[in-house]
C-alpha cells in the first residue's frame, strides 16, 4: 500500500486545521511539514508554531508527523522539533557535515531519522548511512517551493535507491517529494517509492481535499 503524505505548504493557512483534518479524514497516512529557512533554500515557510498546531491533529488520527527540514545547521533545532510533535525528522545531506552524528541525535530524541538529497546530489552520498535511517526522501524538484515540475531523472534515481535498500534488507521508507500529481504517481510508485508527498495536487485546484486524495488512490490502484 502506497502512503500519501500531503504537504501543508500548499494548504490555505487561514483554515489550516480544517484542511489538515480533511486530509486525515480522507485517509492521509503522513502529514508532511516543510520547514524552510531562507538560507539553505531561497524561501522561508514556517516553523515551530505551525508544527505545534498541526501535530496533535495528526496524532488524533494515528497519522505520522513527517517533518522535512530545509534548513542550515539542523542540529541546533532537533530537540525543539521533537518537542513540537515531530515523528520523523528528515535532514538534507547537503546541510549535515556530520550526518552520522545528526542521525544519532534524532534517534536519541526517540524520533525516526530520515535523510534527503537534492536532485543533483548523488545516491552514493547515502551509502554509509543507509543502514541507520528509517526514511530516504528523494527530492524530485529543487527544494524551496511548491508547485514545481517533477524532474524526470528522479524516476531512475528512485529505481537505483530501491535496489540499494533491497540489497541491504532495509525496510526504510522511500519517499518522493515534488511535482507529484495523479498522472505520474503510479510511475513513481512502480519505480519503488512507498510514500508520495503531494502539496499542490491535494490542497490546490478546484476540487476538495477528499476528492484529490480519492483521485490519488484511484491512480495508484491502477
Ligand atoms: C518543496 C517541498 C515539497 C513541496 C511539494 O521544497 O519540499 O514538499 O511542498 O509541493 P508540490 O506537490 O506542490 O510539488
Ligand atoms: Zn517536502
Amino acid at each position: 500500500m502506497i502512503k500519501l503524505a500531503p504537504s501543508i505548504l500548499a494548504a490555505d493557512f487561514t483554515r489550516l486545521g480544517e484542511q489538515v483534518t480533511a486530509a486525515l479524514e480522507a485517509g492521509a497516512d503522513y502529514i508532511h511539514v516543510d520547514v524552510m529557512d531562507g538560507h539553505f533554500v531561497p524561501s522561508i515557510s514556517f516553523g515551530f508554531p505551525i508544527l505545534r498546531a498541526v501535530a496533535p491533529i495528526a496524532q488524533q488520527y494515528g497519522a505520522t508527523v513527517d517533518v522535512h527540514l530545509m534548513i542550515e545547521q539542523p542540529d541546533r533545532y532537533l530537540e525543539e522539533f521533537a518537542r513540537c510533535g515531530a515523528d520523523i525528522l528528515t535532514v538534507h545531506v547537503e546541510t549535515c557535515p556530520h550526518l552520522h552524528r545528526t542521525i544519532q541525535a534524532i534517534r536519541e530524541l526517540g524520533l525516526k531519522p530520515g535523510v534527503t538529497l537534492n536532485p543533483a546530489t548523488p545516491l552514493n552520498s547515502l551509502e554509509e548511512i543507509l543502514p541507520d535511517i528509517d526514511l530516504v526522501l528523494i527530492m524530485s524538484v529543487n527544494p524551496g517551493y511548491g508547485g514545481q515540475t517533477y524532474v524526470p531523472a528522479s524516476t531512475d534515481k528512485i529505481q537505483r535507491l530501491r535496489q540499494m535498500l533491497d540489497a541491504i534488507g532495509s525496510t526504510a521508507d522511500l519517499e518522493v517529494d515534488g511535482g507529484i500529481y495523479t498522472h505520474n504517481a503510479a510511475q513513481i510508485a512502480a519505480a519503488g517509492a512507498n510514500v508520495l508527498v503531494t502539496g499542490s495536487a491535494i490542497f490546490g485546484g478546484p476540487n476538495t481535499v477528499a476528492e484529490n486524495i480519492a483521485a490519488f488512490r484511484h491512480a495508484l490502484a491502477g
